[in-house]
């Protein structure tokens, strides 16, 4: 019996973090006669280097410049040579080894069919996401099924000479054109389609198709008014309407249920107001809603000297002023401006438990019922300390370790030893008042990562869980601190191989610990939100405010809350979120920004 070849084709652009999976996805199938073809559009973030690792193995490699991904599958759909015609994303994977040689056998046994299709599998589907009941029945008998069904060209092989019948996807349609293609082809009586009970290959939720669903939403709209009766129209109209509110209501729900779970408080009227704004407004220069969130400088001294803070001389054009500490009359100023702020963060470029006015300025926050969170190195974590911390007003607090080790902590921070010991029975004492109080404030460590030191990162679990810590926050290094040129060396990349697969497997393990991972820098093609610029505000001692509290703190040149209108829509404010939100990020953001993670793609933390 004629022995069918299977074309596969990838199209990509960028996709390092998930190429190697799809290939391998591919080149693992049982299935020998597959020609695979890949698509790259000159990707310039390591993409190529995975790619070529398999070279020998991929038929045609296509590396130039195109139109859009539709043009790109175009490419390689007129480059097969195949029977049967099967596009993967670079996002997605098959999703065992087997899956085309039972699609070749099902081909066999339906020799009629030009066309199968067969189930998704969706992973990391959002919490907000869930599926209406009838796409769990996959099977599509006419045409108007389309109305509540989806289906995608990840779930679908077609006989080469279909597209010599329908033609090839239509480019006009920059997101949904495989949609387009397939409504055309159940649109024709003479086209014999079949169904395949199985699971195809793994969508991943969080890749560019999955974003582009609005986009693809509205694209959806014009190609079922081309296909369908004006009945059936109305009636996928009046569907896409109530998919949308459902989405949109669980989205808030959600919301205000991982408000809650921050912070047991009771949210003021002003404070929910700001959220609902925030909530339903679109990402843009000037916000019509007040920050969030604000982080307050309130000490600039330290009692510690670590080897990668900003408050060192740099390796980046950086220049920090040391002010003296936030007095208790600035605070109190403070407070009133920003009422509909929902948290605040204790921090500074320096120890905030040095302001002797600490705790009075958590007790007179909580009258604000804000939700507040304390960044501290530990270091003042005596008995007492711990005993006002745990029964004040504070939701969080955030301990920032400095090393796995005494020695270690003594050549980071170039402070005695025993400081150490200091910081871990400091959060010890925490943990013991937490279970004694039966209070649940949240108490978390950080560690600064740097690629010199990434064999910490067992250790700083380890740590983490013996002290039974409900979270560990890794950062990512930004290169401060009395590092000199090498300091960028030391930052994690995405794109390095080493880092990804040392923390892939330590990803593997399962633990009860909370963990956030380190978010791996890119070096360019910047796509992030940038959670800072549009729901905090830092203010210092002076009430000089800055953009974030990692790269961008406050400066005079910025704007000052006691002399400046609306600083939150300053000058400087909208040329950032403008930038922010242009396409051309990678040739306006400052270089620091470019040196943050939060400009590595990662929108989900911006929390909508
Ligand atoms: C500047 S400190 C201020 C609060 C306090 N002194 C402390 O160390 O926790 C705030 C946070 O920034 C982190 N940090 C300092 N320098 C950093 C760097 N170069 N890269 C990434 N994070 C850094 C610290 O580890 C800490 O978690
Ligand atoms: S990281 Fe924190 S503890 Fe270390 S020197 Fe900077 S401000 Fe002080």
């Amino acid at each position: 019996m004629h022995n069918f070849k299977v074309s596969v084709i990838t199209v990509c652009y960028n996709a390092v973090k998930s190429i190697e999976d799809t290939i391998t996805s591919v080149l693992s199938q049982t299935y020998r006669d597959i020609e695979y073809i890949i698509i790259d559009a000159e990707s310039t973030d390591g993409t190529l280097d995975v790619i070529n690792k398999y070279k020998s193995s991929i038929a045609i490699l296509v590396c130039e410049k195109d139109k859009g991904h539709i043009d790109a599958m175009n490419k390689g759909i007129r480059l097969a040579t195949g029977d049967i015609v099967y596009i993967l994303n670079s996002d997605d994977s098959l999703c065992d080894e087997n899956v085309i040689s039972y699609i070749v056998d099902e081909f066999k046994k339906y020799p009629q069919a030009d066309l199968l299709y067969g189930k998704i599998k969706y992973i990391d589907l959002p919490e907000y996401f869930s599926l209406p009941s009838s796409q769990h029945n996959y099977l599509i008998k006419a045409k108007r099924d389309f109305i509540k069904k989806a289906l995608c060209h990840q779930a679908v092989f077609a006989r080469k000479n279909l597209f010599n019948k329908i033609g090839l996807l239509e480019t006009k349609y920059k997101v949904c054109a495989d949609y387009n293609w397939l409504l055309s082809v159940f649109s024709q009586p003479d086209i014999k389609t079949a169904y395949v009970d199985r699971y195809i290959a793994n969508y991943y939720c969080q890749g560019a198709s999955f974003k582009n669903r609005y986009a693809c939403r509205l694209e959806k709209i014009r190609i079922n008014y081309k296909y369908f009766s004006f009945l059936d129209f109305l009636a996928f109209l009046l569907y896409f309407a109530v998919g949308i509110i459902s989405i949109e209501k669980k989205k808030i729900e959600l919301f205000f249920a991982r408000l809650k779970r921050h912070s047991k408080k009771m949210i003021s009227f002003p404070v929910a107001l700001n959220l609902i704004k925030y909530r339903f407004s679109r990402p843009s220069p000037i916000l019509s809603y007040g920050p969030l969130s604000l982080t307050l400088w309130i000490s600039d001294r330290c009692n510690l000297n670590c080897e990668f803070c900003l408050r060192n001389k740099t390796a980046v054009d950086f220049r920090y002023d040391i002010l003296p500490e936030m007095t208790m009359e600035t605070f109190k100023k403070i407070m009133p401006m920003f009422k509909t702020a929902y948290a605040i963060s204790f921090m500074g470029q320096g120890e905030p438990l040095l302001n002797k006015n600490f705790f009075e300025m958590v007790e007179y926050a909580g009258r604000f019922k804000k939700t507040m969170r304390l960044v501290t190195n530990g270091v003042l974590l005596d008995e007492r300390m711990c005993g006002r911390i745990m029964t004040s007003s504070l939701d969080t607090i955030d301990v920032s370790l400095k090393a796995c080790s005494a020695e270690d902590f003594q050549k980071i921070t170039r402070c005695p030893a025993p400081d150490y010991e200091m910081v871990l029975n400091g959060i010890k004492s925490l943990i013991k008042l937490r279970q004694q109080l039966k209070t649940d404030k949240k108490i978390a460590v950080s560690y600064v990562l740097y690629k010199s030191r990434l064999s910490d990162l067992p250790k700083a679990i380890e740590l983490a869980e013996s002290l039974k810590v409900n979270t560990l926050l890794f950062l990512n290094f930004i290169p401060f601190g009395a590092f000199d040129s090498s300091g960028s060396k030391e930052i994690l990349f995405e794109d390095d191989k080493e880092t990804i697969s040392f923390i892939n497997a330590l990803k593997k393990i399962p633990r009860k610990l909370e963990i956030i991972w380190p978010v791996l820098l890119r070096r360019s093609n910047y796509s992030g939100y940038c959670f800072s610029n549009f729901n905090n505000l830092c203010i210092d001692s002076a009430g000089n405010i800055g953009f974030c509290d990692r790269v961008l703190p406050p400066s005079k040149e910025y704007g000052n809350i006691f002399t400046d209108k609306d600083v939150w829509n300053a000058e400087c404010f909208v040329q950032m979120r403008a930038c922010l939100l242009s396409a051309n990020k990678d040739s306006d953001l400052p270089l620091r920004c470019k040196l943050c993670v939060d400009m590595s793609g990662d929108k989900s933390r911006a929390g909508k």
